[in-house]
């Protein structure tokens, strides 16, 4: 297994990738029932590859260049809350909606560029591995890749919305700290996700 940075022309393998192990399976994503495995979300692929745009994404490849997992990372930028609320409200799946307006939500607890006297953050924003894949270690090699590629872009600071507790666990595992969270089960029913995860975690790394 080798980790890489994402070039253009594989972003088509990534979407297919992400369509099969992450439109459906993110905790939140399966709890609304956003998409059936496979299947393609407009909304969710336009923010993925918003994402990958900003050219600090990685992927995992196996022995037959076949991709076993991904991270998108993109920036976050101080006083982009105004823009993001604007998108927020123009976002037309409810499903989907609703998933924002609860990342949006922590968020807004929590003024992280202002908190760290930064103009910009590395966000690690999805982490996907295969579902044949999993248990093996390869998110932590996906996050490990992830902080090494915002140092060297000059970050200070990396974060995460990590919405399950495998995520979690890795960000912990690599120094993360929790900043603030939301209990899912203060979260309206039909976007609560089951056992085991318990909480949204807003999670901060001070990269050094
Ligand atoms: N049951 C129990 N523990 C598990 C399981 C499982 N099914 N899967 C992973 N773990 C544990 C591992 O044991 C490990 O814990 P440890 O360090 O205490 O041993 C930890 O979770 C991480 O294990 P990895 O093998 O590195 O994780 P993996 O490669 O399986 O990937 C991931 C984890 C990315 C969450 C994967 O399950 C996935 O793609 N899920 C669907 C998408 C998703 O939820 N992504 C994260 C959303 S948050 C965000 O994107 C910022």
């Amino acid at each position: 297994l080798r980790c890489l940075p994402v070039p253009k022309r594989r972003y088509d393998e990534v979407m297919a990738h992400l369509r099969l192990n992450f439109f459906a399976d993110e905790p939140l994503n399966r709890a609304v029932g956003l998409c059936k495995r496979g299947e393609n979300h407009l909304e969710l692929e336009k923010h993925c590859l918003a994402t990958l745009a900003s050219r600090m994404s990685c992927m995992i490849v196996d022995e037959n260049d076949k991709i076993a997992g991904t991270a998108l990372n993109g920036i976050v930028k101080r006083g982009e809350r105004d823009e993001n609320e604007r998108r927020l409200a123009e976002l037309r799946d409810p499903k989907f909606k609703s998933i924002f307006a609860l990342l949006f939500k922590i968020n807004e607890k929590c003024d992280i560029p202002n908190k760290y006297g930064v103009d910009e953050i590395f966000e690690c924003r999805i982490l996907s591995v295969d579902e044949s894949f999993r248990g093996r270690g390869l998110a932590n090699l996906l996050v490990e890749n992830s902080i090494r590629i915002a140092k060297s872009n000059g970050f200070k600071i990396m974060k995460a919305d990590a919405t399950g507790l495998f995520s979690q666990k890795v960000f912990l595992k690599y120094d993360f700290n929790v900043i603030t969270e939301i209990p899912y089960s203060d979260v309206e029913p039909s976007l609560r996700p089951g056992p085991p995860h318990k909480a949204l975690k807003l999670m901060v790394k001070i990269l050094n």
